[in-house]
């Protein structure tokens, strides 16, 4: 459902065949600083008020779920200033995540990743933003904070055998990793066309939508113009 009733800019957004799933790499922060003689973290804030605008208007839609990638678990090996920088917008970001979710209406948030190297007050955020929202029932917005989708396979599949799995299905691992097994459609921005280790089970049968414009120029037009191209697909899923 979507959370505002739709507005006149959708441009021909049809809302009877939304993707269900997206997935969004939140990719050109530092290149976007650059081009303005900025340092990087000054690129990250801009980012980061993308993705509060972004994941809003996924809600509004009334998509079932977004999935943001804010950092992998690769991005570890960035210069430290970097990654602090990263992980102070983070809070930042927590420490108002209800208040800016709650009022852009019902949606629902949900962190993917490892928890192992977060720090304990993060960690502590993330699981009060989850608890806060748990009972909404609009969108779910899942951001991917030391996210790997190799690691996310190999933890569902250690968590099965772990249970005393000896045949694993591939019911058994999409039922076992972080989001819905299906994601409809990956956007990446900055010109770059790679998936970088995400959703790497999830993607199967995704449609890529790639834009070179940076993440921090991204703007609620550019994710209309994704959902209307794929609209416009054919999707066969290997059949005819
Ligand atoms: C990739 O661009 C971006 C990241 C690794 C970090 C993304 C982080 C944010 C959008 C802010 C996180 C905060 C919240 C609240 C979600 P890049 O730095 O690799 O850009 P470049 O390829 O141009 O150097």
């Amino acid at each position: 459902m979507a959370l505002f009733g739709k507005k006149n800019n959708d441009n021909n957004v049809q809302f009877e065949i939304l993707p269900k799933n997206i997935g969004i790499i939140m990719d050109g922060n530092g290149r976007w600083a650059k081009k303005r003689a900025l340092p990087r973290s000054a690129g990250h804030k801009a980012g980061a008020e993308v993705f509060r605008t972004i994941s809003k208007e996924c809600g509004r839609l009334g998509l079932e779920s977004a999935t943001f990638y804010a950092f992998s678990t690769e991005n570890w090996k960035r210069p430290k200033e970097e990654v602090d920088a990263i992980m102070r917008l983070f809070k930042d970001y927590l420490l108002e995540a209800k208040s800016d979710i709650t009022a852009a209406g019902d949606m629902k948030m949900k962190f993917i990743g490892e928890r192992d190297g977060m720090s304990k007050e993060l960690l502590e955020l993330m699981d009060e933003a989850e608890e806060d929202t748990s009972e909404h029932c609009g969108t779910t917005i899942y951001l991917a904070v030391n996210y790997g989708g190799r690691l996310e396979i190999c933890d569902a599949v250690n968590k099965l055998i772990a249970e005393g799995k000896t045949n694993i299905t591939e019911k058994d691992i999409s039922d076992n990793i972080f989001t819905p097994p299906e994601c409809d459609l990956i956007i990446r921005p900055s010109g770059e066309q790679r998936l970088s280790n995400f959703m790497l089970w999830q993607v199967s049968y995704a449609e890529m939508w790639f834009t070179d414009k940076l993440w921090p120029d991204f703007k609620p037009t550019d994710l209309h113009k994704a959902i209307i191209d794929f609209q416009n697909r054919g999707r066969r899923f290997g059949g005819v």
